[in-house]
């Protein structure tokens, strides 16, 4: 008796229709007619089921913060750090844990089951680090939750910031984080990075640092990163978050940057929703669009995953947990819209930003635990077109969330019909009926 069929599922990598038997937390067959008696079947003709989606760049601390102590009327990446330090001598542990398990619920319901967030420790008490640790603990049974040690006013800017860094890696803090190019110098910016990766060298750890997040062709800290990536052999521990400059730099130098990412090992991470919003503010026409280079950095070999970064913060009004979202604007900022790019699109809102997080492989297959989400779309594609409903979200067997199909019930001329969002196109019309 299992626990769980799945049936007539399509697959992301575009196998199916495929019945997929679960029991005990794990995917046990995976073939296309399983006869077996199950506690539960969901039919899953014409849905995709995909590993669920994971956030490699988020700022848990800060989420569902929007208005508090006023609102970012810039729209400046500054503006929205001056307004973030504003309210943290404001924080409280409970506060800043009441809007995170809030977050959570939200991202369970959206099938985002991972998240890296950052959460800033430049200045004492590290009241945001005991919060998200607690959290962090509490909603381990749904979510692999990583936290980076962020210090978000600057390694050697903010008095201290270094000092609280190491105090939050000893609290329990799983990664290294930074942001050179907030460092008051060039210089300043090249040591923190330095120092950060000796420290992540030192503790074994992984690191992800915000980098050249600025549109100034000359912020080229990546240059830096990369460089020490290799020396001391940190590979794919080692990511860049943002990278926005890079959208600013001349040609000759990114073709030469580049190889020296791929080289190092080292990944990226782009943030399409902020970073479109942030960027080129203070360009007249043209506006950048302040996206780092992502297809010149995949077709060089190097991992690219697109994260959400804020969702409701003093940098973000909007956002809603929905990884679809952030696949469908780095489609478009990027932009990339060949078939083979929009399905690495989504590919990078699951696989790709689990391997950004150092996670097991969340490929679906025999043997792995059973952990996915059931969308109301037929592929990834569709799945990013419709932002497509979660319509059940599953780990290690249990069904955590579910969402009722979104339906559209039509009464046109007296010809009442209900259309699935999947649906609307060029084979069905309630409208203009082809016969
Ligand atoms: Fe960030």
């Amino acid at each position: 008796m299992l626990d769980l069929l799945l049936r007539a599922a399509n697959l992301p990598d575009g196998l199916g229709p495929i019945d997929i038997a679960v029991k005990d937390g794990c995917i046990v067959d995976m073939s296309p007619k399983i006869v077996a008696g199950a506690a539960r079947v969901i039919d899953a003709t014409d849905r995709l089921v995909a590993p669920p989606f994971a956030d490699s760049h988020f700022h848990m601390d800060a989420t569902l913060s929007l208005g508090q102590p006023r609102f970012n009327l810039s729209g400046t990446l500054l503006e929205g750090i001056a307004l973030w330090g504003e309210l943290k001598p404001l924080l409280t542990e409970e506060a800043v844990m009441e809007r995170a398990l809030r977050y959570c619920d939200l991202a369970v319901a959206q099938g985002l089951l991972a998240i890296r967030t950052h959460v800033d420790v430049s200045t004492a008490p590290l009241v945001g680090v005991a919060a998200l640790l607690e959290v962090k603990k509490r909603v381990s049974p749904y979510i692999d939750l990583q936290l980076v040690a962020f210090p978000q006013d600057g390694l050697y800017r903010a008095p201290g910031a270094e000092d609280n860094l190491i105090r939050a890696l000893d609290m329990g803090v799983d990664i290294v984080g930074g942001i050179p190019h907030f460092e008051r110098t060039t210089e300043d910016g090249a040591r923190s990075v330095k120092r950060l990766c000796q420290i992540a060298a030192e503790r074994d750890l992984p690191m992800d640092l915000h980098c050249d997040e600025s549109d100034d062709p000359m912020s080229r800290h990546v240059e830096t990163l990369a460089a020490e990536t290799r020396r001391l052999g940190l590979g794919g521990r080692v990511v860049g978050s943002h990278l926005t400059a890079m959208h600013s730099y001349d040609n000759y130098y990114a073709s030469k940057l580049i190889p020296l990412i791929a080289e190092s090992g080292m990944q990226a991470i782009a943030n399409p929703l902020i970073n479109i919003t942030l960027q080129g503010r203070s360009d007249t026409y043209p506006k950048r669009r302040g996206l780092t280079r992502v297809p010149e950095m995949v077709a060089a070999g190097v991992n690219v995953a697109l994260g959400q970064d804020c969702t409701m913060d003093p940098w973000y009004s909007l956002g809603s947990a929905d990884m679809l979202e952030v696949a469908h604007m780095g489609i478009h900022a990027v932009p990339m819209t060949s078939r083979d790019a929009m399905s690495w699109a989504f590919d990078s809102v699951t696989l790709g930003a689990a391997a950004a997080m150092g996670l097991p492989d969340p490929t679906l297959r025999k043997g792995s635990p059973a952990n996915m989400v059931v969308l109301q779309a037929r592929d990834p594609i569709e799945a990013i077109r419709l932002r497509a409903t979660r319509l059940a979200v599953i780990r290690e067997g249990r069904v955590l969330a579910e969402t009722p199909p979104r339906k559209a019930v039509l009464s046109l001329d007296g010809r009442p019909d209900t259309l699935d969002p999947a649906d609307y196109g060029p084979k069905k019309s309630s409208i203009y009926p082809v016969n």
